[in-house]
């Protein structure tokens, strides 16, 4: 592996996107790259949260226009839907429903493609200095792949257009602002932020976790009554997961006072670094 790397410290494992000379732009070999990581990170038990950031100055400058665009816009047919494949299959397919916490640490440059697996991260803290742009408009081409789709999930209608049509720049505050990502921090304060986040994010039971984002994410575009039924389903299915039993135990703490609202739900023991 040379364009992603995989570091584990503790139980995070970053995920860094390692094409720094060229801003971490995804090319075809990063994204094939990408499918083979996740499922390591995936396998390893050790690993609780991912962490998905880039190195050097950027996140991801999005798509490569070179190797992703201009080479392949003649490539055979079959190529060309390889290529997209891969690319989509771990911005989106596997990223967006990931079984573990995922965290998007923004710091740098952010544009185009890179708003995908930025948006199929759980949560997403940025540098304030972080620069963000759909710069897509300027090349004549549109946020194609997801990219359009992802800023209706998170953006406001009026946001969207203004970032799809004029491919104006932004920076971290402002991405926080309008709610792309969670928070903006000083540059120097975003690795312990993000490994704080982490933290609150590991004391809880992990099944417990997994069922709710999963929830969320499926059960957002469905009709109400289908809604309830699937996330009645999803609550049972729950239990047959949970090694910890964390419903039983979080009930018995309800009932016997030990928790209440202002204190701190924990149905599992704290990590050992709490
Ligand atoms: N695709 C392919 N190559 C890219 C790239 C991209 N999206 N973004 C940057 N690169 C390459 C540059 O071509 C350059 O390569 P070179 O050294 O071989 O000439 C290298 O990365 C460094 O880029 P440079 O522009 O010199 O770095 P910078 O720090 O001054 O600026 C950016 C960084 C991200 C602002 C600038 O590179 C940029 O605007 N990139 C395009 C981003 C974009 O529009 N992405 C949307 C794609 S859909």
């Amino acid at each position: 592996m040379s364009n992603v790397l995989l570091e584990c410290e503790g139980s995070i494992g970053w995920v860094v996107l390692n094409r720094p000379e060229k801003r971490n732009a995804m090319n075809p070999a990063l994204n094939a790259e990408m499918l083979d990581v996740l499922d390591e990170v995936e396998a390893d038990d050790s690993i609780e949260i991912m962490v998905l950031t880039g190195a050097g100055t950027a996140f991801s400058a999005g798509m490569d226009l070179k190797e992703y665009f201009h080479e392949i816009d003649s490539a055979p047919p079959a190529r060309q839907r390889q290529v997209r494949r891969e690319a989509y299959g771990w911005q989106y397919e596997r990223l967006r429903m990931f079984p573990k916490p995922t965290i998007a640490m923004v710091n740098g440059w952010c544009f185009g493609g890179a708003f995908t697996p930025l948006v199929s991260c759980d949560l997403a803290i940025a540098a304030e200095s972080a620069t963000f742009g759909l710069s897509e408009v300027n090349w004549g081409i549109i946020p194609a792949g997801v990219v359009t789709r992802d800023l209706a999930a998170v953006l406001g209608y009026r946001t969207a257009l203004d970032l799809i049509m004029t491919g104006r720049t932004f920076d971290g505050r402002e991405a926080a602002a309008m709610g792309l990502v969670n928070s903006a921090v000083p540059a120097a304060d975003l690795r312990a932020e993000v490994i704080a986040l982490a933290d609150r994010l590991r004391a809880k039971n992990p099944a417990t976790l997994r069922a709710a984002k999963e929830a969320f994410k499926i059960s957002h575009d469905m009709p109400w009554e289908q809604a309830r039924d699937y996330l009645y389903a999803k609550l049972d299915q729950m239990r047959l997961h949970d090694t910890e039993n964390g419903r039983q135990r979080g009930l018995e703490q309800f009932l016997d006072k030990q928790l209440r609202p202002g204190l701190t739900a924990v149905p599992r023991e704290p990590p050992a670094s709490l």
